[in-house]
């Protein structure tokens, strides 16, 4: 299997139960990076980060963290000390905020021996539709130009990527080049079933567009087989 491309797949653990996530990582020895999401942080705390990292997963914390400046550093010391090496932020906290959150990981990461860690800016979660994001939040500046505002206000605060749809991959990466991160969620292998996504790319082209890492849930997770489902994307990105 080709080492970099197993790096550049991110397996979402979702809908899993701790002990359920431990075992399907355990079954699919191959994976090298795991999403630790709300659901399954909220259901088994740090031991389950710490228990992945035990099975020599690195992990992607993906809590949005979103608050007062002095909260975001407190969250985010925590989650780097625990050897989270991708963590989310949303980047509407402010440039305070974020650079507080940023400080803050890389100085307890490195206290505890732990790589430094990435922050990720989430932008607006793709979930709004403009319309009702503009009416709601009674935001004037369309979404297209919002997100590359957001994402431009991250990187000036010294946040190291964003998450993004695979569809706003080649406008960030035009403005913000490697080592800048993009971390795109809404990947489908061609054939496969598109769930809830709407906006999705294969694997092959979510590199292509400029995607750094991609995260993957059910494509993989839902598989028959998930061993054979990652080998299979790893094999796409190989090629
Ligand atoms: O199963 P699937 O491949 O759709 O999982 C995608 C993962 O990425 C989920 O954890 C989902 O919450 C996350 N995500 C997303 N779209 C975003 C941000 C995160 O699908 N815009």
């Amino acid at each position: 299997m080709n080492r970099s491309a197993a790096d550049r797949i991110i397996v979402a653990l979702d809908g899993m139960a701790p002990e359920q996530a431990l075992g399907f990582v355990a079954a699919v020895p191959e994976l090298r990076w795991v999403k630790v999401g709300l659901e399954l942080f909220v259901a088994g705390g740090p031991d389950v980060v710490r228990q992945l990292r035990d099975q020599g997963k690195r992990v992607f914390l993906d809590l949005k963290f979103h608050d007062i400046p002095a909260t975001m550093a407190g969250a985010c010391r925590s989650a780097a000390r625990l050897g989270a090496e991708l963590i989310t932020v949303h980047a509407c906290a402010g440039s305070e905020a974020l650079r507080a959150a940023q400080d803050a990981a890389m100085d307890s990461a490195s206290a505890a021996g732990h790589p430094a860690p990435t922050l990720l800016a989430v932008t607006v979660l793709t979930s709004w539709d403009a319309a009702r994001f503009a009416s709601e939040l009674a935001i004037k500046e369309p979404v297209a130009s919002y997100v590359p505002r957001l994402a431009a206000l991250a990187a000036s605060a010294g946040i190291g990527g964003c998450v993004c749809s695979p569809l706003e991959v080649m406008a960030l990466r035009s403005v913000h080049p490697e080592p800048f991160a993009l971390i795109t969620p809404g990947i489908r292998p061609a054939g496969a079933a598109l769930g809830d996504q709407q906006r999705v790319m294969t694997p092959a082209e979510a590199i292509a567009a400029g995607s750094s890492q991609l995260v993957i849930g059910r494509p993989i997770t839902a598989a028959q087989d998930p061993g054979a489902a990652f080998a299979a994307c790893c094999a796409e990105l190989a090629s």
